[in-house]
């Protein structure tokens, strides 16, 4: 059985007094989920912030990116390692870094190994641009980037691992992917899974959705056999974040 996981992807928003007043108002709702793995992901400048304010209960932190040199002259970048100091998890090759910030499958590789060697969870993110989803290639472009970004990562526990199948066209647009559609590319990320990993570890790899998760329509999404939760980004500004929460404990 795999534990359903539903992570807020804050994005780049929230000053560190703005995300203590949201964690403030999410607390309740977030303790009472028990069954669920509930992460947050704000800035790096709110880490320390949020980190007090859940650090007495098992809420988890996340980064949003790392870089995968362990210290030296990458002025602006974080490591793994200056991660760890507050989180447990880590997104990493979001479609916005891909887009703005020359994320490759290859840098996802190096950033996923060196998360692991941390200790941290990485969450990756894969999905297609719409151009890809028109002319029918989401199969091939999601299989690719697993196959980059997951390239010699050793799995020595599946639960320490998460994929996240984000369609570009569905983030911020408010059209979600249906939950057929979702669940069809779950399964072929499954499949790949299977594959690189073998079928024990494949079985038991939590798979998120991402793309205008909503209270309204989380609860169809996660009921899909391949889909283990959401990775959200603007509700999880939101009150209807825990709705989205509840929908998967
Ligand atoms: O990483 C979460 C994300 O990209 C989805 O964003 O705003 O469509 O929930 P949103």
């Amino acid at each position: 059985m795999r534990t359903p996981m539903v992570a807020g992807n804050w994005k780049m928003n929230k000053t560190a007094d703005q995300a203590k007043a949201l964690v403030t108002e999410l607390l309740p709702g977030l303790k009472a989920a028990v069954k669920v793995e509930r992460v947050l992901c704000p800035t790096f400048t709110c880490l320390s912030s949020v980190h007090d304010l859940i650090k007495d209960t098992n809420i988890g932190l996340g980064a949003q990116n790392l870089h995968w040199e362990a210290s030296g002259a990458f002025t602006g970048e974080i490591s793994a390692s200056m991660v760890k100091e507050f989180c447990d998890y880590v997104i990493i090759g979001h479609s916005e870094r891909r887009q703005y910030f020359g994320e490759t499958d290859e840098t996802v590789n190096k950033k996923v190994k060196a998360a692991q060697a941390a200790g941290l969870l990485p969450i990756v993110c894969v999905g297609e641009t719409l151009s890809e989803n028109e002319a029918g290639k989401t199969k091939e472009v999601v299989t690719r980037q697993l196959k980059g970004g997951l390239a010699g990562v050793v799995v020595s526990d599946p639960a320490k691992l998460v994929i996240a199948y984000e369609p570009v066209w569905a983030i911020g647009t408010g059209r979600a992917a249906t939950a057929q559609d979702a669940q069809n590319v779950c399964a072929i990320i499954r499949a790949e899974l299977v594959s690189l990993f073998g079928k024990a570890n494949a079985d038991a790899i939590r798979i998120l959705y991402g793309g205008s998760v909503t209270g309204a329509n989380a609860a169809e999404l996660f009921g899909m056999p391949d889909i283990d939760g959401g990775l959200v980004g603007g509700a999880s500004l939101k009150p209807d974040f825990i709705a989205i929460v509840n929908a998967a404990n």
